[in-house]
């Protein structure tokens, strides 16, 4: 995919942050499989005005222009910890904020990660439904990832690594971009 974009939104509250290196991880997959720039935004990234914001011409330049960034991309990946069973509330102003139509058909990975896997279907429950109501096209394989698949804040369980080449996989194929995978784990 030369020429095309990847973005990733990751709903952390507070740096560093484990869902912000994952949503990296994923992004930076995406990108050496296709060959597509990459870059990733957390909500610290979009400053100020953005909890105050009412709508989209509430934001400043610089958020306006993650916006369009995120907007633009061919392949996005979005994913947020796991606050009271579902997405931090930020990570959903966000998108409150977006015009209905405006992901219909983009291709959408989806990502969380919670304290333990109790809420691992975050996932499916929370963050599909809410893509699904933007027809964006999320692809099937949504990635989970607890405390206990990260050391020192890097991804270290072979199993979500698995997961994330399926999610990834999916990705190159609705892009234009084949590629091979085995089965997960
Ligand atoms: C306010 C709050 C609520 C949380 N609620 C849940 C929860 O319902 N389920 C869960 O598995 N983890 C929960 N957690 C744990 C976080 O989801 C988990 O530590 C996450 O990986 C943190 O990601 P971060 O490093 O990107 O901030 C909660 C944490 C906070 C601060």
């Amino acid at each position: 995919m030369p020429n095309k974009l990847v973005v990733g939104l990751s709903g952390n509250l507070t740096r560093p942050s484990k869902t912000k290196a994952f949503i990296s991880h994923i992004v930076a997959e995406v990108s050496s499989s296709t060959g597509a720039a990459s870059t990733v935004f957390d909500i610290e990234d979009l400053g100020q005005s953005f909890p105050l914001a009412r709508r989209i011409g509430d934001l400043d330049p610089l958020a306006r222009s993650i916006v369009e960034r995120l907007l633009g991309a061919d392949v996005l990946v979005v994913g947020s910890p796991t606050f009271k069973g579902s997405y931090t509330g930020l990570f959903k102003h966000f998108f409150d904020l977006l015009d209905p139509s405006s992901l219909r058909g983009k291709p959408v990975i989806l990502a969380a990660t919670g304290g333990g896997d109790r809420h691992s279907l975050v996932v499916e429950h929370q963050l599909r439904p809410l893509f699904g109501f933007f027809e964006a096209l999320t692809l099937p394989t949504a990635i989970y990832a607890s405390d206990k698949d990260f050391a020192d804040g890097v991804l270290v369980s072979e199993a979500i690594h698995s997961r994330v080449r399926q999610a990834v996989a999916e990705a190159c194929r609705v892009a234009g971009t084949p590629r091979s995978v085995g089965l997960a784990a």
